[in-house]
C-alpha cells in the first residue's frame, strides 16, 4: 500500500468512526431513555386513572374490579389501605413488590401520584404509587407495577441490533474507503509514472485527462506539458539541423574561394576579388550569428525595451533615406503615407528594425516598377501600421510557417534573395513584446501585406 492512500483512509477512517460511534451513541441512548419514560408514564397515567375510579367508589366491587382488570395487563396492581395493608391485588404479590410498598411508608405523596423505582437495570419492577383521597384523607394506594425483565429483554435486543449495523456500516465505510482512495490516489500514482516516463525521455504518454475535476485538470496539464516538452524538443532539433545547414553554405563557399585565392597562378585583382567574397561571406556569417542571438535573447526574455513616445512620421522618414537609394536602384517606388501627429510608445531602435526588415523583404520580393507602400492609421482601438508590396507573394501553405526561424519560401539560398529565414521571428518577437500583434495576407504574384497593429498610440 502506498503512503497517500494509508494516511487518507486512517484519516477517513477515524472521522467516521467518530461520527458513527457519536450518533450511535446518542440513538441508543435517546431511545432507551425515550422508551423507559414512556413506559413509567404509562405505569403512572394507568395508576392514576384505577385511583380516581376508586376515589368516586371506593368499595370493594369496585376495588375487585380495578384488580381484575389489571389481571390480564402486563402490570400488576395492588390496592392498600391508608395503612398499607393490601386490600386487593390483579396477581399474586411477590417479595419485590412488598418491598417496594414497605420502602413508600416514609415517602411524602402527590396526588398526583410518584415514580417509587424506575432503576429498570437492575431491579425487578418499575412501580408507582397514586394515593387515594375521598373527603381530603387518605383512605388507601394503588400500586403500580411493571416487570421490567421483559424491558431489559427489550433493549437487549435492540443494543445487539446497534452492534449489528455498527458492524456493518464499520464494514461498508472500510469499503467506501478503499474505493475513494483507489478512486483519488491512482490516478496519482498513473501520473507520477508518466512523469518519471516523461523525465526519462519517453513523450509517447496518454493520461486518462476525460474526468471533470482537479485530478482530470492536473491530468490536462501533465498531458499539455508532454506534448509541449515534445514539441520543443523538435523544434530544437529542427532548428539545430537547418543552422547546420545554414552555415554549411557560406562556409563552403569562404573554403572553396580561400582555396582558389591560395592559388599560385592568379591575379592579384582575381585575389582582391575572392577576398571580398569571403569577406562578404564572413559578414553574412557574423550577421546570421549576431540575429541568433539576438533572438535567443528574446526566448530568455533577456533584451529590454525601451519604450519611449516616438512620433512615427520622424521615424518612418529616417528609414526612408536609408532604403531610398536600394528602392531606386531596384526601380521600385517607396511611398509612405502616415499623418504628421501619430505618436506611438515604442523602442524606437527596436521598431525601426521591425520596420527595416519588412522593407528589406518587400525590396527583395518585388520586381521592377512595383510600389511598396507603408500606411499608418490610427483608430479607437489603437494603431495599424501596414507594409504592402506588389511582388511574388507567398504561397498559402507557407504562410503559417513564415514566422518560424530559418524558414524561407525559396529554400535554394540564392545570393540575390540570400536572406537566412530570421528577419519575421525577430520582427514578430519585438512585435509581441510591445504588447503589438503582426498579420499577415499575402496572394502569388499579386503581393504580399503586413499589418502590425499596436494598441496604444495617440495623436500628438
Ligand atoms: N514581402 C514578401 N514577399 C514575398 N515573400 C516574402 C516576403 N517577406 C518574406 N517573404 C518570405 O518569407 C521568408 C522569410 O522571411 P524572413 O524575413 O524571415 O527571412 P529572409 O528575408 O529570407 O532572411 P533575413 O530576413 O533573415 O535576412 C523569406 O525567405 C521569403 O521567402
Ligand atoms: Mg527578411
Amino acid at each position: 500500500m502506498n503512503k497517500l492512500s494509508v494516511w487518507l483512509g486512517l484519516l477517513f477512517f477515524i472521522f467516521i468512526l467518530l461520527i458513527e460511534t457519536m450518533l450511535f451513541f446518542f440513538l441508543y441512548q435517546g431511545i432507551i431513555s425515550e422508551r423507559i419514560q414512556s413506559e413509567t408514564g404509562n405505569l403512572l397515567a394507568r395508576g392514576t386513572t384505577h385511583r380516581n375510579v376508586l376515589e368516586k367508589n371506593f368499595h370493594e366491587s369496585t376495588i375487585e374490579h380495578v384488580a381484575l382488570m389489571e389481571t390480564e395487563a402486563a402490570t400488576d396492581v395492588v390496592i392498600t389501605d391508608e395503612n398499607y395493608k393490601v386490600i386487593q391485588s390483579s396477581n399474586k404479590i411477590t417479595e419485590g413488590m412488598q418491598e417496594l410498598i414497605n420502602n413508600s411508608k416514609t415517602i411524602s405523596y402527590t396526588h398526583h401520584g410518584i415514580l417509587l423505582e424506575d432503576r429498570w437495570k437492575t431491579e425487578k419492577y418499575l412501580a408507582t404509587v397514586s394515593p387515594i383521597v375521598v373527603n381530603k384523607k387518605i383512605v388507601g394506594f394503588v400500586y403500580m407495577f411493571l416487570e421490567t425483565v421483559p424491558i431489559r429483554n427489550m433493549i437487549h435486543q435492540l443494543t445487539n441490533q446497534f452492534l449489528l449495523i455498527g458492524v456493518i456500516s464499520i464494514f461498508i465505510t472500510l469499503i467506501t474507503i478503499f474505493l475513494l482512495s483507489k478512486f483519488i490516489v491512482s490516478p496519482l500514482l498513473e501520473m507520477k509514472r508518466v512523469t518519471e516516463q516523461l523525465s526519462k525521455g519517453n513523450h509517447e504518454i496518454k493520461l486518462n485527462t476525460k474526468r471533470d475535476d482537479e485530478l482530470g485538470d492536473l491530468a490536462r496539464s501533465i498531458q499539455l506539458l508532454s506534448d509541449n516538452l515534445h514539441r520543443l524538443k523538435k523544434d530544437r532539433n529542427e532548428f539545430l539541423s537547418s543552422i547546420s545547414h545554414e552555415l554549411k553554405t557560406p562556409l563552403t563557399y569562404l573554403k572553396g574561394y580561400a582555396d582558389i585565392a591560395r592559388r599560385p597562378n592568379i591575379t592579384n585583382e582575381q585575389r582582391d576579388e575572392y577576398l571580398s567574397i569571403i569577406k562578404e561571406e564572413a559578414e553574412n556569417v557574423v550577421v546570421l550569428v549576431n540575429n541568433l542571438f539576438e533572438l535567443a535573447k528574446m526566448d530568455e526574455n533577456q533584451f529590454t525595451i525601451n519604450k519611449q513616445p516616438v512620433r512615427l512620421k520622424d521615424l518612418l522618414e529616417k528609414i526612408r533615406q536609408k532604403f531610398q537609394p536600394a528602392f531606386h536602384e531596384e526601380k521600385i517606388d517607396l511611398k509612405i503615407i502616415c499623418p504628421p501627429n501619430i505618436s506611438v510608445s515604442v523602442d524606437a531602435v527596436r521598431f525601426s528594425q521591425v520596420i527595416s526588415n519588412l522593407l528589406d523583404n518587400a525590396l527583395k520580393h518585388s520586381p521592377a516598377n512595383t510600389t511598396v507602400t507603408v500606411e499608418v492609421k490610427q483608430n479607437k482601438t489603437g494603431t495599424t501600421i501596414t507594409i504592402s508590396d506588389e511582388g511574388e507573394g507567398i504561397p498559402e501553405e507557407d504562410l503559417p510557417n513564415i514566422w518560424d526561424r530559418l524558414y524561407r519560401v525559396e529554400k535554394s539560398r540564392s545570393r540575390s534573395t540570400g536572406g537566412s529565414g530570421i528577419g519575421l521571428a525577430i520582427v514578430k518577437k519585438i512585435v509581441e513584446s510591445h504588447g503589438g500583434e503582426i498579420s499577415i495576407k499575402s496572394i502569388v504574384n499579386k503581393g504580399t501585406t503586413f499589418t502590425i497593429h499596436l494598441k496604444d498610440g495617440g495623436a500628438i
